[in-house]
Order: structure tokens, then sequence, then C-alpha cells
């Protein structure tokens, strides 16, 4: 009898060790043989410890289980797949995976992600087969044909930065993994290193037979330990299957990679700055040009992309560009792991493909608020992103829509906020985190960020020269927006400006026709 309880950190943070050894104990006691297999998370973070029981009508699901539960489930006859509280039915019956479209994440939750062979046996190395046979330009053509752009934030077109990269002369060229991750409510990147490591391992593979890389690096956040372990057991696992080394997948190319581990900076996941601190220096933004696809890590070529955007070539590989391009709209090819956080009752991970909206994500997934009350507002595309008011929930999710709003999708993380929230709070943690995380590099970031923070002070306070102050935090944004070296603080004025146009009652405006006019 197989029973699967995740490994994923996610799972393990509400105690899923424990579930697994309840589970142990308790079949020991019952005389009853069971294989526990530790698998990634499905994503549906509201149902961890979710476990499930192989049955011949497929995977029945139980969550949230704690230890304490173990034994009524057992009593229960769940090994059958039995009726219980805690019983979710089938898991691929579930609303919120049925209705998604899984592409990246195809494997995540279902295999072993230890398990070279359960990967192979899903699908896994079928589009490092094939590149191993393919003219490297060719394999850089079927990326450009997919339409994939980075989804670390700046939707870049992948298969052009490739191309840079496979156009550029040097002897020695690398391919560099941002799982730096620190975008507030996003995890996606971790579910999937935690739950279907080799995906990321091929893509990154097929990346350097397609630009001539023969090393690549994945930075990851230190706050991941389960991540690097994960990582580095896979990477071992490919070496010794050959499929990194001197000759991957029979290709007679080379290519290797190893994890390097970040310490905690925001600023290091912007990539000329995570460029630096590969190379052992502090974490501060490079000026471009060059672009890190001309002279990047130590002066090379590099491609440099988000892991998501590196786990997500291996299946176009595998299944061609055209049904990639078959998914999303517009330019907005492909699908997007959205992560759910913030106030909502179904917090988690919904793979779609671009076009569905927020308020499907918000009511159709995410069940509304936690709390029960109204949602009032939505941060899309981490601590840079603009807040969103119900007026905009509407908009389809697909890149060009969002920045004709003034606003981005960027890494897919939204964090949903219910009526309680002041806005001017808000938009002054928006200036604090630019103050902290700030590389100090270029004044309008370091300086602004923090008179950002005492504009918004005096405007909470209140006071006779209020109005005079929202022009004042205008005038700094604008500054920021336009005078910024890099995107932390030439978007930190997203957040701000957005709280003021759309929620002007939480900075005391609105009131008169002079103070309105200073909000927008
Ligand atoms: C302040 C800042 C932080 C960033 N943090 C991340 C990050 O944590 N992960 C990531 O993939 N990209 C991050 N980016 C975007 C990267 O600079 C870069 O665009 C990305 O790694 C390119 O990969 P992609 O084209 O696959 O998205 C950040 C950018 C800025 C300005
Ligand atoms: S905008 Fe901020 S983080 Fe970016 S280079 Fe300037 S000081 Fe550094």
């Amino acid at each position: 009898m197989t029973v699967y309880v995740p490994r994923d950190a996610a799972a393990l943070a509400v105690g899923a060790d424990a579930v697994a050894l309840a589970i142990t104990t308790e079949a020991a006691r019952r005389g009853l043989a069971v294989r526990i297999v530790r698998n990634g998370s499905r994503g549906l973070l509201w149902l961890e410890t979710l476990v499930e029981i192989a049955t011949p009508a497929g995977r029945v699901a139980y969550g949230p289980v704690e230890a304490d539960d173990v034994s009524s489930l057992f009593d229960a006859g769940w090994l059958t797949g039995a009726a219980h509280a805690l019983c979710q039915g089938l898991t691929d019956e579930i609303p919120y995976l049925k209705r998604q479209e899984r592409l990246t994440f195809a494997r995540v939750g279902i295999i072993d992600p230890r398990s070279l062979q359960d990967y192979e046996a899903h699908g896994g190395l079928a589009g490092l087969r094939r590149a191993a046979t393919m003219d490297p330009a060719l394999i850089v053509e079927e990326i450009v044909q997919s339409g994939l752009r980075g989804r670390g934030g700046a939707a870049f077109p992948t298969g052009i930065k490739w191309k840079t990269v496979a156009a550029a002369p040097a002897t020695q060229k690398y391919i560099v993994c941002n799982a730096d991750e620190g975008d507030s409510g996003t995890f996606a990147d971790r579910l999937l290193m935690e739950g279907d490591p080799f995906v990321l391992i091929e893509g990154m593979a097929i990346a350097g037979l397609a630009v001539g890389a023969t090393v690549g690096y994945i930075y990851v956040r230190s706050e991941y330990p389960h991540s690097i372990a994960a990582l580095d057991e896979a990477i071992a696992t490919a070496r010794t299957a050959g499929w990194l080394g001197g000759d991957v997948c029979g290709s007679g190319r080379a290519f290797d990679l190893e994890v390097r581990v970040g310490a905690g900076a925001y600023i290091c996941g912007e990539e000329t700055s995570l460029l630096e601190s590969l190379e052992g220096k502090r974490g501060v933004v490079r000026a471009k040009p060059p672009l890190p696809a001309v002279t990047g890590l130590f002066g090379k070529p590099t491609v440099i992309n988000n892991a998501i955007s590196l786990a997500s070539v291996p299946i176009i590989l595998a299944r061609g560009a055209q049904h990639y391009r078959d998914y999303g709209v517009g330019r907005s090819t492909g699908t997007l792991p959205f992560q759910l956080a913030g106030n909502l009752r179904h917090g988690g991970l919904v793979e779609k493909a671009f076009g569905l909206t927020l308020r499907e994500l918000l009511y159709d997934f995410g069940g509304g608020s936690a709390s029960g009350r109204p949602l009032r507002a939505v941060q899309v595309g981490g601590p840079l992103g603009a807040y969103l008011p119900e007026s905009q929930w509407d908009i389809p999710l697909d890149y060009e829509a969002y920045a004709a709003a003034s606003a981005m999708i960027g890494h897919g993380g939204l964090v949903a906020f219910d009526d309680s929230v002041d806005m001017l709070r808000m938009a002054r943690y928006a200036m604090e985190f630019c103050a902290v995380e700030s590389c100090g590099k270029c004044t309008p970031c370091r300086i602004g960020s923090t008179r950002g923070v005492e504009t918004l002070d005096r405007i909470a306070a209140g006071g006779k020269d209020h109005g005079k102050q929202v022009v004042l935090l205008r005038d700094l944004c604008d500054t920021m927006l336009g005078g910024s070296l890099c995107a932390l603080g030439g978007m930190a004025p997203y957040p701000v400006l957005s709280a003021l146009k759309h929620f002007p009652q939480d900075f005391g405006l609105g009131q008169t026709t002079s103070e309105t006019q200073a909000a927008h």
C-alpha cells in the first residue's frame, strides 16, 4: 500500500514529518504493510499536510492531516480510500486542481522528487534527449517560437536572450538560474525545486546545449534549505546517470552545474547584483549596458533566467513550441504558476494559461477572504507591484493588459487584503522596504525611499500642509520612477501611487477638489 506524504517545506512547517512517523508507527502496530513516498506539494496549501493513498480508482486525498488524526484515519479504513471527515475524494477531482493547466508543474506532487525513474516514467528527460540530437540554433529557435517570456518579473523573451548569448563569441559561457525568489507572496520556485528538481536541471542542460555554455549555477536563497538539499541530491543523481557532465545524454557536449546559496538580500534577485554576489562580491547593481548576455558572470556571456522560465523549457522541447503557444493570449503565451497568498481561504499554487482574471483567482480558486470580510485590495507582482482595487479585477492576466493598467504580473504572486487594510500603511511599507533593501548605488532610491517614508508619516499625521505633502510625495515618486538605476527604486512608487490613486480616503483625501487632484 503506497501512501504519499509531502516533504515540501510548507508541509513540513505544519508537521508532515510527524504525520509520516505516525503513519509508520500506526501501520506497524496494526501489522499493515505501508510504503511511504515523500512527494512534493500539490500546492493546495490550506490542506497541508495533504496525505494521499494510492487506490485502484486513483489517489485519494486526506487533509489537513495532523499526527493525532492518523489513528482515526486507519480506523475509518483510509487505506482503501474510505470516507472520513478529512477525506477530499480523488485528488485529481478536487476542483482547485482539476481546473488548472499544469505544464511546468505537471509532475509536482505526483512523483517522488528524488527518483529519476519516477521522473522519466512521467515524461522527464524527453526534452533533453531531443535537444541532444538537435543543432543548437534550432533549440534556440524552438524557444523563440514558443513565445516563452521570463517568469522572474520583467517578462523579456527568453529565446531572444538565448540568441544573444549563442551569438556572443567566447570560449566560456554560463547558465545562471535565478532562484532567489524574494517577492512577497511568491513560492513557485520553491515548490518546483522541492517537488521536481530534475525539471530545472533538465531545463538548464538544454539551455547549455543551446548557447554553448558548459557551466551552470543555481542561485538559491538561504531561506530555502530544503530546496538546496533537493537540488544537490538531484544534481548528483543526474551526474551519475550521465545527463550532466562531460557527455550530456550522448550529445558529445559537456554541461555541469552547482548550487550557490544567497545571503538574504532582496536586491541579489536583480540579475546583475546576483552576478556580483555569485562572483563573491557585495550585491550591488551593475549599470546596463553591457547586458549579462554579452558580459555576464566573470565577464563572460551569460544566460540568466528565473527558475520557472528554465523549468518550462523541457516541455517546450518535448512537445514542441506550438503546443506551448496553444496556451495563453496574445504575446503572453503558455502558462503561469500564480501564487495565492494573503487573506484568502484557499492559498496555494494555481498554474493556468494567461488570460484569466484576478477575480477568478481570488474567488473561484482562492475562495474569497479567510477573514470572511470583503476583499478590498490585491497586490500583484511582489512588493514593487501595484495595489489593484476591485474595479481592476476583471483585467485579463496578460503582460500587456497589466502594463496598460500601470500594473505588472511579475513572478505571478498575489497578496490579498480585506477591508480592514490601511492603504497608507501599505504605501509606507513599500517605501520602507525600498529603503531597507536599496543597494545604495543611486540617489533617487537610496535617499528618496527614506524621504518617502518621512513624507508618508507627515501625511498620516495630518496637519495644515497635508495637501502639500501629498504633492511632494508625487514629485518624489516621479524622481524615483525616472531616475533610478534599477527596478527596485524605479518601481517602488507603483504600490505607493496606486494606493494613493485608488484609495485616497486612506490618505485623508477626497474632501476638497484640490486634495482629490493631489491624489491623481
Ligand atoms: C529588485 C529586483 C529583485 C528581483 N528579484 C528577482 C528574483 O528574486 N527572482 C527572479 O527570477 N528575478 C528577480 N528579478 C528579475 C531579474 O533581474 C531578471 O529579470 C530575471 O532573473 C531574468 O530572468 P527571466 O527573464 O527568466 O525572468 C528582480 C529584479 C529586481 C529589479
Ligand atoms: S534603484 Fe536602488 S537598488 Fe537599484 S541600483 Fe539604485 S540604489 Fe541600487
